[in-house]
C-alpha cells in the first residue's frame, strides 16, 4: 500500500546538502508511488516562537500560561492548523535537518512547540501510532566529536529530547539516518550519501 509521508525540512538553503537530500527523498517517494506533503519551514516563513497570538481564544486579560493555553484553548492559528492537518493526513513523518549545537535548528524546535499540543485528544488524532524518523547531517566527523559509548557524545543521546517527544505522542520511531563529517566531502561522498538516502526511503516501515 502506498505511504503518506509528511517531510518536515529545516534548512535555510534549498540548494544545501540537506536540500539535495530532500530532492532525493521526493524523487524516491514519487518513484515508489508514495504520496508526500512537504513542510519547508524556512520556505514557509515558519514562526517559531510561542506567544499569546497562537491561541486566538485565550482571554486577553488573563496571565498568559503557555502550558495551560495548550491544554485548554484549541482555537489554533491557520499556520498551525495546516501543519496539524498534514499530520492527520500522514502515516509517516520524516524530519530532515542539520545538527546545530548538538540540537535541532531553532525553527524546527519551534515547529514542535507550536504544532504539538499536550492534550490526549490531540495526540490521538494527529500523531499516535505514526511512523517517524530523522535524517540528520553533522559537520564534525564521528572520530572528532561523536562516540556511541559516551553519553555526552552519542547522537541518539543528544537527540533524546526529540525521541522523548515522539514517545509522548505514542509515535513509532524507526532507526534514523545520520551523516557525520559532512563539512568536508567530495562529490563521490555526496553521491554515496544520496544513495543511502534513497535506501532509507525504500525501507520506510509499513504503517499499521
Ligand atoms: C549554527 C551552527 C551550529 C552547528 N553545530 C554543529 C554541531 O553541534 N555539531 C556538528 O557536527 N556540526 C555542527 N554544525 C555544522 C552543521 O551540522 C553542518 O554545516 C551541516 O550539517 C551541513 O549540512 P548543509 O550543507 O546542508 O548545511 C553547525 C553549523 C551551524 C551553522
Amino acid at each position: 500500500m502506498s505511504k503518506k509521508v509528511l517531510i518536515v525540512f529545516a534548512h535555510p538553503e534549498r540548494n544545501s546538502l540537506n536540500g539535495q537530500f530532500l530532492d532525493e527523498i521526493i524523487d524516491q517517494l514519487k518513484t515508489q508511488g508514495d504520496k508526500f506533503k512537504l513542510s519547508d519551514l524556512y520556505g514557509m516563513g515558519w514562526k517559531s516562537e510561542v506567544d499569546i497570538n497562537d491561541f486566538p481564544d485565550y482571554p486577553k486579560d488573563k496571565v498568559f500560561q503557555p502550558s495551560y493555553a495548550s491544554k485548554k484553548y484549541h482555537q489554533f492559528t491557520p499556520d498551525v492548523i495546516e501543519e496539524q492537518n498534514k499530520l492527520i493526513w500522514a502515516d509517516t513523518v520524516l524530519f530532515v535537518f542539520p545538527l546545530w549545537w548538538y540540537n535541532l535548528p531553532a525553527i524546527l524546535k519551534g515547529w514542535f512547540d507550536r504544532v504539538f499540543s499536550s492534550t490526549e485528544y490531540w495526540k490521538n488524532k494527529t500523531v499516535m501510532g505514526k511512523n517517524v524518523s530523522l535524517i540528520v547531517t553533522m559537520g564534525a566527523t564521528a572520530a572528532e566529536n561523536y562516540d556511541p559509548h559516551d553519553p555526552i557524545k552519542d547522537v541518539d543521546q543528544l537527540l533524546s529530547n526529540i525521541f522523548r517527544t515522539f514517545y509522548s505522542g505514542r509515535m513509532n520511531p524507526w532507526t534514523p539516518l545520520y551523516f557525520f563529517g559532512v563539512a568536508h566531502v567530495t562529490s563521490e561522498d555526496v553521491k554515496a550519501m544520496k544513495a543511502k538516502v534513497r535506501d532509507f526511503i525504500r525501507n520506510i516501515p509499513s504503517s499499521h
